[in-house]
């Protein structure tokens, strides 16, 4: 019996849901290419796909468009739950905690889509309402004629966004929905491996995205760049993280061994909306230094840019604050944490692997 680390390398499951190759850096949604409905699908449209395996038709669409809007408002309680909450919790923690409390008897049994619209639509207004809560603002009135993205950045900042804008984090949250077995994906998939219920899998995969080794990179990719600085800093400041064999945020991948493809499609976003940006032509230099000294420092690698690194970019350029990044992954990967449950609930097999005694046997 040898040991996986990191279970690299071990299938643990069949999934209709999504292909991630990452030998030819393609990301296949339900037999679509991700890179394609990002262009032109809403989050809507591509969680109906993922979660019901084909696309929506024009009723459809209609229908959950009225699906998700109605299920965006925040109940009284919940509002009083997340002001209760110290300030200096972070974001990540106050939509883990506020999920929980979503939890009730309506969300027993196995996970419904029905379920996974009522956690999904309402996780950018519980962070909203954090927001102008910290700033001692009021949140805008929840409307009803705005997609699902377009409304987040609606309640946050008390004006309808551009379409540049809305386009360019709708195409984030349809490439960032879905990445079949990653770490949160997996912790969502073990909670329901047990019959318990989709707050609680959810609950656990926030936990596990939150980390800076998954969902907590991109932050990690502003503070680089924001430390670096200039471009006579950028050879210097990574060859001493590569020296002491630190992690440079937002390279990296344990399946793709070329480039991410979403992090192409986000680059490509990124230089409509930034190009002339001094930060935007840091980042793209960081990335060129980058590469050339992981290729020095970890020769065989295969590290190339991974989705974080343009997400980061992404996230600036349509007026993100850091300490959203890892909130909006959240508000995006609740698709295919949901998706990944439903999958697994439809599998009477409990997730419980082995491990191997290396510890002291009794005398
Ligand atoms: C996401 O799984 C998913 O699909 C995740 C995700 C999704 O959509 O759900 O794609 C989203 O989480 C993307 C990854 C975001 N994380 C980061 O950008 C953090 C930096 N990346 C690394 O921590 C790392 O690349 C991982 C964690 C992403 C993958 O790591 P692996 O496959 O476990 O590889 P490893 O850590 O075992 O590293 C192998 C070698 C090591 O060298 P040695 O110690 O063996 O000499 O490669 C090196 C590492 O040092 N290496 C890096 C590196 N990534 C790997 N060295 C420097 N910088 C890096 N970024």
């Amino acid at each position: 019996m040898s040991v996986k680390p990191g279970l690299e390398g071990v299938v643990a499951a069949e999934t209709k849901i999504s292909h991630v190759d990452g030998e030819r850096g393609r990301l296949i949604y339900r037999g679509h290419r991700a890179e394609d409905l990002a262009r032109t699908r809403s989050l809507e449209e591509v969680a109906f796909l993922l979660w019901n395996g084909v696309l929506p038709d024009s009723g459809e669409r209609e229908t959950i468009r009225r699906e998700w809007a109605s299920a965006r408002v925040l109940p009284g309680y919940l509002k009083d739950l997340i002001a209760a909450i110290p300030r200096e919790v972070e974001m990540t923690d106050v939509i883990r905690t506020a999920v929980s409390a979503l939890g009730s008897a309506s969300f027993e049994g196995p996970p419904t889509r029905e379920q996974a619209i009522r956690i999904a639509a309402v996780l950018p207004t519980i962070i909203a309402f954090r927001r102008h809560h910290l700033a001692g603002s009021e949140p805008p009135e929840a409307r009803s004629d705005l997609s699902h993205v377009a409304h987040y950045l609606y309640l946050l900042r008390g004006e309808v966004p551009s379409p540049a804008h809305v386009r360019a984090l709708e195409t984030y949250f349809v490439l960032t929905a879905e990445h079949g077995m990653n770490a949160s994906t997996f912790a969502a998939r073990v909670v329901t491996s047990t019959r318990s219920d989709l707050i609680s899998a959810i609950v656990a995969a926030i936990g596990a995205l939150k980390g800076p080794l998954h969902g907590g990179a991109p932050a990690g990719v502003e503070s680089m760049l924001d430390e670096i600085g200039a471009e006579e800093r950028i050879e210097p400041w990574i060859r001493k993280r590569l020296e002491r064999n630190e992690r440079l945020m937002g390279f990296g991948h344990r399946i793709y061994k070329t480039e991410d493809p979403r992090a192409a499609a986000l680059r490509e976003i990124a230089v409509r909306l930034a190009a002339g940006e001094p930060w935007f032509r840091l980042a793209v230099r960081v990335e060129e230094e980058a590469l050339r000294l992981l290729g020095e420092y970890k020769p065989g690698r295969r590290i190339h840019t991974n989705v974080e690194y343009y997400a980061a970019a992404v996230f600036r350029a349509v007026g993100l604050p850091k300490e959203l990044f890892t909130p909006t992954f959240i508000c995006s990967r609740i698709v295919g944490w949901a998706a990944h449950a439903m999958e697994q609930a439809e599998s009477n097999r409990l997730i419980r692997p082995d491990a191997v005694y290396i510890g002291p046997m009794p005398g």
